[in-house]
């Protein structure tokens, strides 16, 4: 089976039992001051302002099966006017045949669309991959765990770090540095951004688990990986010690209620992938359309019981965390 696709069945049948938008909570006021028609979900990042604070997040490119996927991924996004991040455009880069994997996006999607390669790339990949779907903006995916326990991956990181920074130099598009569901500490933001990043997706553990796909396309599996990484909330916590860098969050977004806590966690936008992946799995395209369109009206509903307008808004809402969460702040000096 082409890698892809036994990322794309792995991913499928995932049922994460953790996360940690579980140990936060709002707090209740009885008199919220607005109107769920005056709440705006308008939100902007890089130099984008996007309908909603939501993007599809990378998945897929380079199979047949990742086709059929992108061409309802671009339909979903189209319909909203969400950007569209798509799968590593390593596939095309290697063998030309899986382009139209890729390009099928274009003829439906009119609205923003991302690109995505991984941090081993050098600057001429970069530019190939910007120019194959003539993206707005370039992902570049972080994903060290996953590389070590796929039989086949990475083993050398030396030149990521160096790599991210020509990329960023000299590519015509805004960059967004992201991970792939392991998280971000602060000293990888601060690296991160002292190398020119403006932007990064802390992807953190909590929905898709990469450490799991991959062991299970192992012989001898390395089990006590499968917990390995930080949490999108741990991750968003750490991000926020770095002034100055924009932050957007993915990684085990399940509802309306995470958008909501990312959101006053500080992230810009939020990107889901696994979410959009197993509604088109059990659901025709039509009602996937009414799941999202459900989404946006509950975040609706949740911002105007906080009293808060506009996303921007969202960030000066106060929540409680649970006991483990905060030893994780002590222990970690987040303030
Ligand atoms: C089937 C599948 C394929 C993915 N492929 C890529 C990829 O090519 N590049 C990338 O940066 N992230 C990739 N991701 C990771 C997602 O972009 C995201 O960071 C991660 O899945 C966590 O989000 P989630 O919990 O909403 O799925 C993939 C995710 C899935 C489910």
């Amino acid at each position: 089976m082409n890698r892809k696709d036994d990322h794309i069945s792995g991913a499928r049948k995932q049922k994460p039992l953790n996360n940690d938008f579980d140990r936060i909570r709002f707090i209740h006021r009885s008199l919220p001051q607005t109107s769920k028609d005056k709440v705006d979900l308008k939100s902007r990042f890089s130099s984008f302002i996007i309908p909603y604070p939501l993007y599809i997040n990378a998945m897929t490119g380079g199979s047949e099966t990742a086709k059929s996927i992108n061409k309802a991924l671009a339909t979903i996004a189209d319909y909203f006017n969400l950007p569209l991040a798509l799968g590593s455009a390593s596939a095309a880069i290697k063998e030309d045949k899986w382009l139209e994997s890729y390009q099928v996006v274009s003829k439906i999607h009119t609205g923003l669309t991302f690109a995505n390669i991984g941090a081993d790339k050098i600057l001429a990949d970069a530019e190939e991959a910007i120019h194959m779907i003539n993206a707005d903006l370039l992902q570049i995916h972080v994903n060290a765990p996953q590389e070590m326990i796929m039989p086949e991956g990475e083993r050398d990181f030396t030149k990521w770090l160096d790599n991210i920074e020509t990329i960023v130099k000299n590519v015509p598009v805004p960059v967004i540095v992201k991970e792939v569901g392991f998280g971000m500490n602060k000293s990888t933001v601060a690296k991160l951004k002292a190398i020119g990043v403006k932007t990064v997706d802390v992807s953190g553990s909590g929905g898709t688990n990469f450490a799991l796909i991959e062991n299970e396309r192992r012989q001898k599996p390395y089990t006590t990986l499968n917990t390995w990484g930080l949490s999108t909330v741990e991750s968003l916590l750490e991000a926020n010690q770095i002034q100055d860098i924009e932050v957007l969050a993915s990684g085990g977004i399940r509802h309306a209620m995470d958008i909501a806590k990312a959101l006053t966690l500080g992230a810009k936008a939020v990107g889901m992938s696994g979410w959009f992946l197993r509604q088109l799995d059990q659901h025709p395209l039509k009602t996937v359309i009414e799941n999202t369109e459900h989404l946006f009206d509950e975040l609706k509903t949740i911002m105007t019981l906080l009293g808060v307008n506009t996303i921007d808004a969202m960030r000066d809402v106060q929540v409680l965390f649970d006991s483990e969460l905060t030893h994780y702040c002590n222990q970690r000096n987040l303030t």
